[in-house]
């Protein structure tokens, strides 16, 4: 018997037959910035041709994504400094501009993608935590659950399908579906971050939103050393009521994420986040890598590990290509 597994790789076309995994559009989201008083979109230095929207870009960008076919859109929100308070009000306010950003990007796409908000008020806090703070300066659990239930509520008010609960308090996924079944909205999706890890691969998404953190997440988001803590928060979101989970960050994490494709009954997501993103970008410039085969690589690798979704900055591109090369 002649043993040649290379037969399977002979021509594009054998190759293209044999393909276990497809980066298709629709499983792909973009995550985007909205911000408060600006006069046009505002370049942000460590994420490459990723911006802050104005309200007017924000909807021609909505329109793109639809235009390519994406899963859906992620939308966080900048607010001006002068905005930020010690609870962060303006994440649960109408007027605040993510809440602004939802509506905008609601009305122009309606339900030809599906349209996501992050849930958490470290953009909306003077002291950039993911919570508010109790008296000895530590993030309250459980007072910020109440907040994060008003802000899912404002946010599906002002048109989001889906919530992204993403500050890892302990129990914010019941607490948010109680709150929003109570108000109404049944039917509004959660997408519970659930195995979020205190990852230094968040650097330029702390530009992108103007972050005024000064210490650290760690008493709150996971420890990287350990793995079978995001099974068990992936586990418990599950049955809390998620509708979907997801790991963050994903290519470092392939292993948590294999973990929890394998054994949730949920579709299961994962961020490409703004480090791993901005990492190829920078060597690509440097023309030490390949920036488009690099990226394509990445979330090839992500989606083979298990993840049904992908959260990425370079879902669009990915998408044109894919349309483009089935044109
Ligand atoms: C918190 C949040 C963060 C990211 C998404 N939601 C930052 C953090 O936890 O510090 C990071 C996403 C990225 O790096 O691309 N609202």
């Amino acid at each position: 018997m002649n043993v040649r597994p290379r037969r399977l790789r002979t021509t594009a076309g054998m190759r293209r037959l044999v393909a276990e995994t497809r980066v298709h559009p629709a499983q792909l989201v973009l995550p985007v910035f909205v911000a408060d008083g600006l006069d046009a979109p505002r370049p942000i230095g460590s994420l490459p041709g990723v911006v802050q929207h104005t309200l007017d870009t924000l909807v021609t960008e909505a329109h793109r994504v639809v235009d390519a076919g994406l899963g859906g859109i992620m939308l966080f929100g900048v607010p001006s400094e002068a905005d930020k308070d010690a609870t962060g009000s303006a994440g649960l306010s109408p007027d605040g501009i993510l809440n602004r950003g939802l509506a905008a990007v609601r009305d122009a796409v309606g339900d030809d993608t599906v349209v996501m908000a992050d849930t958490c008020l470290d953009e909306f806090t003077d002291h950039g935590h993911c919570g508010v703070l109790d008296d000895r300066g530590r993030v309250d659990n459980d007072a910020t659950n109440e907040l994060y239930a008003a802000m899912a509520v404002a946010q599906a008010r002002a048109g989001a399908h889906v919530v992204g609960p993403s500050g890892m308090m302990d129990g914010q996924v019941a607490v948010i579906r109680d709150g929003l079944d109570a108000a109404g909205f049944a039917d509004t999706a959660i997408l519970a971050y659930s195995a979020k890890y205190a990852s230094a691969f968040y650097g330029p998404f702390r530009e992108a939103v103007n972050s005024a953190l000064s210490g650290d997440r760690r008493s709150y988001q996971q420890d990287p050393a350990n793995r079978r803590e995001g099974v068990k928060e992936a586990d418990l979101d599950e049955l809390e009521g998620a509708d979907l989970v997801m790991v963050k960050p994903a290519g470092y994490y392939l292993d948590v994420l294999a973990d929890v494709a394998a054994r949730s009954s949920v579709p299961v997501a994962a961020y490409h986040v703004s480090g791993e993103y901005a990492m190829v970008c920078a060597a690509a410039e440097r023309g030490w890598l390949n920036r488009d085969a690099a990226l394509a690589e990445a979330v090839t690798a992500i989606l083979r590990a298990g993840a049904d979704i992908v959260l990425t900055y370079a879902a669009a591109e990915l998408a044109e290509r894919a349309n483009g090369a089935t044109e």
